[in-house]
């Protein structure tokens, strides 16, 4: 009788310590939602998922950036389209095609959190932009 009491006592304390878990991982994605991104990421973010398209100066010089028909994002014209930071946000995390349907960029819904693709999105309009030192 005795062992069955704990039993159910020790389950009880599983199930909360579950439910304290899974509370504390939807308040961290929450937070990380809201949060901007830590801006030492940026840049590591772009190497890894943009580069190889858009090169690391923006300009789009690269193997995979010419097929695909990437544009030269220091010219400030083409840097004007960023703007529209919600349009621009959504292209990259729904993908472009072409008006075939040829993919042109792949969609990074899955792979970058929409915090991330706004700061990419600024740091590739950064390119057009006169520097400043930062
Ligand atoms: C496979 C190559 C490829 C990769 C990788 C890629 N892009 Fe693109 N991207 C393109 C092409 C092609 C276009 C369409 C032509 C253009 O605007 O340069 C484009 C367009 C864009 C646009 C303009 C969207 C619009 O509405 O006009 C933004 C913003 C952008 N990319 C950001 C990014 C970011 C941020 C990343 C990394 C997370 C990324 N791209 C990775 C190829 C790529």
């Amino acid at each position: 009788m005795k062992g069955k009491m704990m039993k159910r006592k020790l389950n009880k304390l599983y199930l909360l310590a579950a439910v304290a878990v899974t509370v504390q991982c939807s308040v961290n994605v929450l937070a990380a939602e809201k949060d901007e991104v830590d801006p030492r990421r940026v840049i590591p973010l772009y190497k890894r998922h943009c580069a190889i398209c858009h090169g690391l100066d923006g300009k789009g010089e690269t193997t995979g950036g010419e097929k695909a028909g990437v544009l030269d994002y220091t010219d400030p014209k083409v840097g004007e389209k960023l703007k529209d930071i919600k349009k621009a946000t959504l292209s990259v995390s729904m993908g472009m095609k072409d008006k075939e349907g040829k993919m042109l960029m792949a969609p990074f819904e899955r792979k970058l959190k929409p915090a991330e693709i706004v700061a990419l999105v600024k740091y590739l309009e950064k390119f057009s932009k006169p520097q400043k030192d930062s």
